[in-house]
């Protein structure tokens, strides 16, 4: 998406070479209108899938995942992250491992929700290491649900996130791919 590159250029902040924050319309504030055009791009490209849910992890991919949802028709549910180790029968959970936060965490999934006749979107707003991505996966598994793939705002290719993803058969769809955080100059791909 050409306006989400020139959103990024003008007011993504390089942290370091690795992170860049997109508070002022992703990440903190949101921009609903932004958003709107974010979850008809991604319908657009899943519309042939058969998509049953849109599957998010909480709390930033929220926003385009919803927008999504409601531009397919189906129905959203938020994997959440709960303390590890939290033992619930009731749950699908799998640990996922944060290299940013440098700890491991239970991602989380009520039974009700998920079921064998599933065809599951996975949308979020940064593709990195792709732990948590994998995970969310994990968990559709547990439930005998298939993943339809997965789409993400912001695709930092740098990291391995797509490739884990590509290897494991997924089709992942990116609104962006930065190539380049190097000397606090965004690259795309
Ligand atoms: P992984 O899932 O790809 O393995 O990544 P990791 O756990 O390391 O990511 C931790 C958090 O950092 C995630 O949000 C992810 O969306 C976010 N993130 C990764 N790279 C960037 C970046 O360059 N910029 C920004 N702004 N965020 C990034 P989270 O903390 O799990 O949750 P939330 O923000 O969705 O609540
Ligand atoms: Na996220
Ligand atoms: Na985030």
């Amino acid at each position: 998406m050409e306006e989400l590159q020139k959103l990024i250029l003008a007011q993504g902040e390089v942290i370091n070479d690795e992170i860049i924050k997109v508070d002022s319309f992703i990440n903190h504030q949101i921009d609903p209108v932004l958003m709107d055009k974010i979850g008809k791009n991604f319908a657009a490209q899943f519309k042939e899938q058969k998509v049953t849910k849109v599957a998010t992890i909480e709390s930033s991919g929220i926003a385009p995942a919803l927008m999504t949802a409601k531009e397919l028709n189906v129905p959203l549910i938020i994997l959440k992250k709960e303390p590890s180790k939290y033992l619930n029968s009731d749950l699908y959970q799998t640990e996922v491992y944060s290299f940013t936060h440098q700890k491991n965490y239970e991602l989380t999934v009520s039974q009700k929700y998920i079921s064998e006749d599933d065809h599951i979107l996975l949308i979020d707003d940064f593709l990195a290491d792709g732990e948590a991505a994998v995970g969310a996966l994990r968990l559709f598994h547990k439930a005998h649900a298939t993943t339809a793939g997965v789409g993400v705002i912001i695709n930092k290719v740098f990291q391995p996130g797509e490739t884990k993803l590509k290897e494991l058969g997924i089709d992942v769809v990116s609104l962006v791919k930065i190539k380049s955080l190097t000397n606090k100059t965004i690259t795309f791909d």
